[in-house]
């Protein structure tokens, strides 16, 4: 165990003196996490091996699950990756800085420790301004899992982190609530055309309008009984895992309340700790141990702020048993469900 330190910062007043700090301990191949716009980063030196070790090894994770490395200018990308297409630059100079990551060739510079021994590398310019000035302050490479312990939802707060990473870090950088609440898209430009190995808030749809072309989907995304692997080696775990064990319920609206209500009852007779997930318009309807409401139905964006945050509350109070409504996949939606599935173990009802 190590002594954690604690920083609380704002992006509009940044306490330049605790940045040059962190900036310090991540040069000197220590670890920080730190905030961005989708979810909270655990920041080691990229082109360290050793930091990039330590890194899997306070998360737990499986070190042939590659890391993300966040830059902090466009021209880093030059050092890092070996050829940079076309279609790369044009999504930088409409994405970045935002939550977009994308998988290009990897040059020598980068330890294949960082890459999970993979000859590409995953990058990404984020656009909270805390992460920014830490990323310069660190030499312009910052490698970053989301900074939960391995099968955990990833953390929306700082708290979340220190629930997970107090002792085997040596710093916290709390920039308070994130924006977004889920993970960066993940678009692959190394095939012949561009994949998408992990929605998020930048969809299909806007990477189409901005390349003018096609984008597909990873096959593994799709279909969960896909024989494939997922390209994204991340995808395959079974990530975002909750104690409880989650069902989704789906159909007519009206079906779905009464199902989750009478599952509930026979749940809560049976002994079991209900937790459901709903939306404002449905919370009334509920009878359990635990109703959250993830947000209006139709604001996709505040129920993907929230998801991550109510999960980790179920945890909290020993939630065994959790239903939650579907919800829309329009727009960031269809990252919302991507999350859900996965931490359902693609578990659903269909009423
Ligand atoms: O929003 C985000 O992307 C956050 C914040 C901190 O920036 N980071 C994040 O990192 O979600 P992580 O490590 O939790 O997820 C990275 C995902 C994993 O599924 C990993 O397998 C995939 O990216 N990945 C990384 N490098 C890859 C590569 N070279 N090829 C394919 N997939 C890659
Ligand atoms: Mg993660």
């Amino acid at each position: 165990m190590m002594e954690t330190k604690y920083a609380i910062l704002t992006e509009k007043h940044i306490d330049r003196k605790i940045i040059k700090e962190a900036g310090k301990i991540l040069q000197k191949g220590g670890l920080v996490a730190f905030p961005t716009e989708t979810v909270y980063g655990l920041g080691g030196d990229a082109l360290q091996r050793e930091s990039s070790r330590k890194i899997y090894a306070a998360k737990g994770r499986p070190s042939d699950n590659p890391l993300i490395v966040h830059i902090c200018r466009w021209k880093a990308v030059k050092k890092i990756a070996g050829k940079i297409p076309q279609e790369a630059e044009k999504l930088a100079e409409n994405f970045w800085p935002g939550p977009l990551t994308m998988i290009l060739e990897k040059s020598e510079a980068v330890p294949l420790e960082t890459t999970g021994g993979l000859q590409t590398v995953a990058v990404r310019m984020p656009e909270n301004k805390i992460a920014l000035a830490l990323i310069a302050a660190a030499g312009g490479y910052v490698a970053a899992p989301s900074a939960n312990l391995s099968g955990k939802p990833s953390p929306t707060l700082a708290e979340h982190v220190r629930e997970d990473l107090d002792g085997k870090i040596d710093m916290i950088l709390d920039g308070g609530a994130v924006g977004i609440g889920l993970e960066s898209t993940i678009v692959d430009l190394t095939e012949n055309s561009p994949v998408i190995l992990r929605p998020g808030y930048i969809t299909k749809e806007m990477l189409e309008t901005v390349l003018g072309m096609e984008v597909a989907v990873d096959a593994a995304l799709v279909d969960s009984n896909a024989k494939q692997a997922p390209k994204a080696p991340g995808m395959k775990y079974r990530h975002y895992a909750p104690r409880g064990e989650l069902t989704i319920v789906t159909g007519e609206a009206a079906h779905v309340t009464d199902a989750i209500c009478r599952l509930s009852r026979k749940k809560r007779l049976e002994g079991e700790k209900v937790g459901v997930i709903c939306t404002d318009e449905t919370k009334m309807f509920y009878e359990a141990d635990c109703v959250v409401s993830a947000g209006e139905k139709t604001d996709t964006e505040e129920i993907a702020r929230h998801l991550y945050a109510i999960l980790r509350q179920f945890d909290s109070v020993g939630i065994t048993c959790i239903y939650s409504e579907a919800f829309s996949g329009r727009g960031i939606g269809q990252a919302v469900m991507n999350r859900l599935l996965k931490a359902a173990g693609h578990h659903v009802v269909e009423v």
